[in-house]
């Protein structure tokens, strides 16, 4: 971490890594930002889950072997789960161990018919997929929660092609993607009036100064969303509002006043735009699910 924090600030647009936002007091930020009536992400996706699971899990076919990419904490994966056709296996894939273990262990629990196998791997690099002790019809990788959104585009890309590497012959994946759409809608879903993206951004600095023994001063900092039209993304930047250097370790960094640390990126797309980078890794759109206001897509691609 300490390598990525010096790296990302030592640039000219300094940046952090959005992976760090998520220590405990992130995780639970995320789950508050959830709840906001600005932030229609995650409900949206939730609720067209719902809506179209039994055609969803009649596309992915009985007897499939589902990859998450993620700790399947979420409770679309426990719809998908309670509503495949005699899935082979469930694979979760965390970097953070001890959280794997434990939701590995509570979802076999509820799934005693499902055969269970946490990988602890960092899914952007290579990793082994255990075999079922009973044969699967495919595999199928699930990354849910619009992920792939931060992730820029050429990364993004590459992502996909292991995916498709993954998944093997007659393999797919089913990936959560949010769409491109009206701007104040956006801004308003990373820029919410109880400040709760706010201290969720900051909250990277609080992690700097705990875990590292950074020196920042939180209210000499503030959050702020905006929309890049060139690469339609969400940007979310902390700006400096002072001219102020701010030691980690042994390193200290100048800020000028106004100079912003960007932390996270959140790509939306169209369907055609995300359907044709994932032709462009061997990928074919085999089917597209919305919502009645078509801010999020659920997709599933096949091998072509
Ligand atoms: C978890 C990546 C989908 O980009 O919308 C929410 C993270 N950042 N508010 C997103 C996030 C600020 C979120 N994802």
């Amino acid at each position: 971490m300490l390598e990525d924090v010096v790296a990302g600030l030592s640039q000219n647009q300094k940046t952090l890594p959005s992976k760090y936002f998520y220590d405990e007091r992130g995780s639970k930020l995320f789950d508050d930002i959830c709840e906001l009536d600005e932030y229609y992400v995650t409900r949206t996706e939730s609720a067209l889950m719902k809506a179209e699971v039994s055609d969803i899990t009649s596309v992915i076919g009985p007897n499939a072997l589902v990859v998450e990419y993620g700790s399947g904490s979420s409770l679309k994966t426990r719809l998908l789960l309670r509503n495949l056709i005699q899935p082979a296996g469930y694979v979760p894939i965390d970097i953070s161990g001890d959280y794997l273990s434990q939701v590995g262990h509570s979802l076999q629990a509820e799934f005693p018919q499902i055969e269970v196998m946490p990988v602890v791997a960092d899914f952007t690099k290579p990793f082994e997929i255990p075999s079922t002790s009973e044969p699967s019809a495919r595999r199928v990788i699930y990354f849910p929660g619009s992920t792939i959104g931060n992730f820029q585009r050429e990364e993004a890309k590459n992502l996909l092609a292991g995916m498709a590497d993954n998944a093997g012959d007659d393999g797919g994946v089913l990936i959560g993607v949010d769409l491109d759409k009206n701007r104040d809608v956006l801004r308003a879903a990373y820029n919410d009036s109880k400040g709760v993206t706010a201290e969720f951004n900051l909250n990277v600095l609080n992690r700097i100064n705990s875990e590292l023994g950074g020196e920042f001063d939180l209210d000499k900092f503030q959050h702020k969303a905006v929309f890049n039209e060139t690469r339609s993304c969400i940007e979310m930047h902390l700006i400096s509002t002072q001219r102020q250097t701010v030691k980690v370790c042994e390193y200290s960094f100048e800020f000028a006043e106004g100079e912003t640390v960007l932390t996270e990126y959140s790509h939306k797309y169209t369907i055609s735009a995300f359907g044709q980078m994932a032709n462009e890794v061997g990928l074919d759109v085999k089917n597209v699910w919305t919502d009645e206001n078509d801010m999020f897509a659920v997709m599933y691609l096949e091998r072509a």
